[in-house]
């Protein structure tokens, strides 16, 4: 059976949904996108990606087309017609269809479209297993706060890492780590979880936001300032965070093994709350 998904208004099946070749988001990445996760069929942190999407949609002058609880609405609509007990509501918004020029279009109606997918999150190989990443120039453009959807460099850059036996590539600008493909980055060094303060350097993830309050709530101390590619191949313990990935411990970097090259106690404290905790929450 075919996927519903939700475009600009309506729910279609998969092979009916469709949008313009005049669509911004395909001639110009002018668009924004979140992707919530699913748990046991409810909502991990939905006011967590609507409060940064109204953001995003407001760095680009980009009007929103629904209102926060039309866009709750839509997302359960879709979980539930889609039977999705744990895995992923995908959204973008582009500014929507209108002539090639740079400058944006001022009758263009934004476009909205919503798909889901399954994804196994708890029992995942990689978060058991931990992860190998290498260091990688950061190339991207220099508003990473806003997630947009031009998303080229971090797949490159997932492609290189992969090429080079890896995971996932860590990016690395001015000698400091920013953060990773499509997640953020941290170490541990002691009893300390260190990860990059936030700017226009990177996202700010719904999940770092959970993971560090989780974190302080556990007395566990943070220090949120960049760190080098040389401090993390001889941190203690490393981990990535984001939506799909919750909390995934890293084994190695450059090839250089990270603690005993298993998943560290901090990494796996994390993870167990961050569960516990979203299950909880989850609307
Ligand atoms: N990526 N940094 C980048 C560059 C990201 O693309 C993401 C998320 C994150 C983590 O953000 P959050 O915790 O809100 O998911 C950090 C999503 C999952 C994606 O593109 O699929």
């Amino acid at each position: 059976m075919s996927r519903i998904c939700y475009v600009n208004g309506d729910y279609v099946a998969e092979e009916d949904a469709k949008i313009s070749v005049f669509d911004r988001g395909f001639l110009f990445a002018d668009g924004v996108y979140e992707v919530t996760s699913v748990l046991g069929g409810k909502l991990i942190d939905f006011d967590g990606h609507a409060t940064r999407l109204s953001r995003s949609l407001s760095e680009l002058a980009m009007p929103s087309p629904v209102t926060r609880d039309e866009l709750l609405d839509i997302h359960r609509e879709l979980v539930t017609r889609n039977g999705i007990e744990e895995g992923l509501v995908y959204l973008q918004i582009t500014r929507g269809a209108a002539d090639r020029d740079f400058a944006y279009p001022t009758d263009a109606a934004p476009g909205i479209v919503l798909f889901t997918q399954t994804k196994t999150l708890i029992e995942s190989p990689a978060a058991r297993a931990g992860i190998r990443i290498v260091s990688l120039p950061d190339a991207r453009w220099g508003r990473r706060d806003i997630k947009t959807v031009q998303l080229l460099y971090p797949s490159m850059a997932k492609m290189e890492a992969k090429a080079q036996g890896a995971d996932d590539a860590w990016m690395v600008e001015d000698g400091h780590v920013t953060e990773g493909t499509s997640n953020n980055a941290y170490i541990v060094k002691g009893s300390t979880i260190v990860t990059r303060q936030l700017g226009t350097e990177i996202l700010a993830g719904i999940t770092r936001n959970a993971v560090l309050r989780f974190a302080r709530e556990a007395q566990m101390k943070v220090e949120e300032r960049a760190f080098t590619v040389e401090e993390a191949e001889s941190a203690d313990e490393a981990f990535v965070t984001s939506a799909t990935t919750f909390v995934q411990p890293v084994v190695s970097i450059n090839g250089s093994e990270i603690g005993d090259g298993t998943p560290g106690p901090v990494a796996r404290r994390l993870r167990e709350i961050y569960i516990e905790e979203s299950r909880k929450a989850g609307i």
